[in-house]
């Protein structure tokens, strides 16, 4: 997937994989001949903010259609195409934006069995010739040659987004490309994945040590879990109990992930150290700070204790693809000082890194560590903060404030996964005010307790959010549960506030 700057690329690439077809994101300033030498079986040329007539706006080499790879230009990447092999782009006057109607005149191999469909649209200049020796599949009011392609050449260009989930037919669209025009097969599977990570990881590793810290969440245990299947014996965890998790998740980490992998776990049970560090902090950035400090004092502890006799070669992370995208590429294992990535960790500690997910969506990550054999309360938790339940009382931090929160939040959790929602939502944090009171009235007296707020989010990515539109008969037995349930709470709130403005987190 070649970018020309594309608000959609990351989507367009995991859709082709949701297909079956394994992609990447390149720049499309990458040269038609590194194109050619990393061999791929196609490329798809992006949409982009640019019109094709802008100065400096980027253009395609139009050696890349003479290369015998197929492609598809997509939005820009279409009108890009259309111009590098002769057809015509004009300004139409008219820009088409959002769901538009196209109608289907000859469906071709790209569009058919469709006769016609609402599209996303998002340009100002149209194709309004499609090039020599291609045939015009479709047409919209304001796009004259919607579509079009030529087959024997395995070249094919749309105008609209087939990758958002408001088009029409738009998996359908990209399958008749990767299948039917550009001859792909749909291998590329989670077990596939695992084999080729497994032996690349051996590759990498090939008898060195490999530690690798645990978080509780997905990232870290999975990236853990395929350590463990391909090079185990030689792999250490670390696992550092601060006691700002939620209920039960400290033991999943402990046993139910232990007993899946059979990794070597080395457990560090802080909590009273980090307990005691965070005494009487309210401000919201002195407790990050804090955490992190004592994080990295505890397991560089264990890494010395570790490192002691048998001697540590690589530090393993969970980095994924879209943190690998958006920090601007690039190859990986660099040797590099590892408290660049841990923060702090000290300098006669060299580790190189490894990342075996830094091809994976969060998506992906999860049907790995499905086959991987991990456990759904691992592979489907909700993604958690490093400072975990600290960031989300509102106040100072006690071992009393911490258990009231754990207790309204597993009720949360216990609920929704009655209900049957877990999965449709990003993240669910319970915030406890625990700086504020209310009055309430329980039993015949009067109380003064404080107030929880629910916060359910929506997401793709955690850059934006919605508040999550839940059922009302389930928002009633959450409130209830929590106020019968958790002494010193006496008031439910419901946080309906869109990201931005507001963050995911309170804190
Ligand atoms: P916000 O609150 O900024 O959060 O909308 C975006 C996402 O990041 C998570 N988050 C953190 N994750 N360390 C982390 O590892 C942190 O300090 C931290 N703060 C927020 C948050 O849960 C959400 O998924």
């Amino acid at each position: 997937m070649m970018d020309f700057g594309a608000q959609y690329a990351q989507l367009i690439a995991r859709r082709v994989r949701e297909a079956n077809v394994y992609s990447e994101i390149v720049p499309h300033t990458m040269t038609t001949a590194d194109i050619v030498a990393r061999r791929p079986k196609a490329v798809i040329l992006s949409g982009g903010p640019q019109s094709v007539y802008a100065d400096g706006a980027p253009q395609v080499d139009a050696a890349l259609f003479d290369a015998g790879i197929p492609v598809l230009g997509i939005c820009y990447g279409c009108q890009a195409m259309a111009q590098a092999l002769g057809g015509e782009v004009a300004r139409t006057g008219r820009s088409e934006f959002g769901r538009t109607a196209v109608t289907v005149d000859n469906g071709g191999r790209l569009l058919a069995g469709i006769a016609s469909l609402q599209a996303w649209m998002s340009h100002g200049d149209a194709v309004t010739h499609a090039p020599r020796g291609f045939t015009t599949l479709a047409h919209s009011e304001g796009s004259p040659v919607a579509a079009f392609e030529n087959v024997e050449r395995g070249l094919a260009g749309i105008q609209w987004h087939p990758e958002v989930m408001h088009s029409e037919h738009g998996q359908t669209v990209l399958k008749h490309f990767l299948y039917d025009i550009a001859g792909c097969d749909p291998t590329w599977t989670a077990a596939g994945v695992v084999d080729e990570q497994v032996a690349a990881i051996r590759a990498t590793v090939g008898s060195g040590r490999v530690l690798c810290a645990l978080s509780g969440g997905v990232d870290s245990a999975v990236a853990a879990a395929l350590l463990q299947r391909a090079i185990g014996p030689q792999l250490t965890c670390v696992f550092v109990d601060h006691g700002l998790l939620r209920a039960g998740e400290a033991d999943q980490v402990k046993h139910d992930f232990v007993a899946a992998t059979g990794v070597d776990l080395v457990v560090r049970d802080e909590q009273d150290r980090f307990l005691t560090a965070l005494d009487g902090v309210a401000e919201p950035e002195q407790k990050r700070k804090i955490i992190g400090r004592e994080f990295i004092r505890v397991f560089e502890d264990a890494a010395r204790a570790i490192a002691g006799d048998k001697g540590v070669d690589f530090l393993a992370q969970g980095t994924l693809y879209p943190d690998v995208v958006e920090s601007g590429g690039g190859d990986g294992a660099a040797t590099i000082k590892s408290h660049h990535n841990v923060g702090g960790l000290p300098d006669d500690l060299r580790f190189r890194l490894i990342e075996p997910l830094r091809t994976l969506f969060k998506d992906e990550v999860r049907a790995v560590g499905t086959e991987l054999g991990l456990p759904d309360q691992i592979v489907w938790r909700q993604p958690f903060p490093g400072p975990g339940l600290a960031i989300r009382i509102i106040g100072a931090v006690t071992k009393q404030r911490l258990d009231l929160l754990r207790a309204a939040d597993a009720i949360v959790r216990a609920e929704m996964t009655a209900a049957g929602l877990d999965r449709g939502i990003w993240q669910f944090p319970v915030v406890l005010l625990a700086d504020v009171r209310s009055v309430g009235v329980q039993g015949d007296g009067r109380t003064y307790g404080h107030p929880v707020v629910l916060r359910p989010v929506t997401s793709d990515d955690a850059m934006t959010a919605d508040w999550a539109r839940l059922p009302y008969d389930v928002l009633e037995r959450v409130s209830t549960r929590i106020t019968n349930e958790c002494r010193e709470i006496n008031r439910v709130v419901l946080d309906v506030t869109s990201k931005p403005p507001a963050t995911i987190e309170w804190e």
